[in-house]
């Protein structure tokens, strides 16, 4: 059976800055507002993109961060790649500390992960399905941001680029369920885009896939 590879996209939410309330005598200063129209055309045309990527091995999903990361860049957006396979995160312990204080305990990478996270315009996350799910380094880290869902954050879009062996769409239904979960603690931001590439098992399998094509052109569109 042929892989498949199935796109979906929706529409972003609004950037912080178009929300802003202006006085009307700020409103009305032609320099000022100048100033702002050329501020939100840089904000739209660069955005601060992180890609988390979450596999152990340089594998199918890798391949596809890095199509998405190529056309990112391609369209002038400023990328940074994380790799969860170099860093150091520890389980959340529960100890709820992080409630009063907005900050974790446990001093590893996760808190510059997290922080780089927030306040990015777009975060893409590309991982392997592990049992019809996240793999659990990325839960783990999902977990670790519980210091700051209660605090400003700037990130609007996250984009999943998932890859599995089976080639069965219900296969990436729990993926998306669990992002969409963990983004009811950022009710700004929305899953926008997701490609679940089935059939791609063996690391490397995915050379030559039009997912490729379809990550890249992504990536160049945000
Ligand atoms: C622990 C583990 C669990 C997996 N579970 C599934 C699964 O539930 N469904 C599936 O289609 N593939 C499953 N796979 C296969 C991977 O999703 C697939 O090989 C993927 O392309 C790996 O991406 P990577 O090369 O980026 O690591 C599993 C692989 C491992 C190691």
């Amino acid at each position: 059976m042929l892989p498949t590879c199935w796109l979906t996209s929706s529409a972003s939410a609004a950037s912080p800055m178009s929300m802003m309330i202006w006085p009307q005598w700020l409103a009305k200063d032609k320099k000022i507002r100048l100033w702002y129209n050329r501020a939100m055309e840089n904000q739209q045309q660069h955005k601060k993109i992180i890609v988390i990527y979450t596999s152990m091995r340089r594998g199918n999903s890798e391949r596809l961060g890095d199509a998405f990361s190529k056309g990112a860049e391609a369209a002038g957006h400023d990328v940074e790649k994380i790799y969860l396979r170099d860093q150091t995160i520890q389980y959340c312990t529960g100890c709820e500390a992080c409630e009063h204080t907005g900050r974790c305990v446990i001093n590893d990478d996760a808190e510059k992960i997290v922080r780089k996270m927030v306040w990015a315009d777009v975060v893409a996350l590309a991982l392997p399905v592990y049992f019809g799910n996240i793999p659990g380094q990325l839960k783990t880290l999902f977990d670790r941001m519980n210091a700051v869902f209660r605090q400003p954050y700037r990130f609007r879009k996250v984009v999943v680029l998932a890859t599995a062996d089976q080639n069965r769409p219900e296969m990436f239904d729990g993926v998306w369920q669990s992002v969409e979960s963990w983004l009811l603690a950022f009710p700004k931001a929305a899953l926008a885009e997701k490609i679940g590439v089935g059939g791609v098992n063996r690391r490397g399998e995915i050379e030559g896939h039009a997912a490729l094509r379809q990550a890249e052109d992504l990536g160049r569109r945000l």
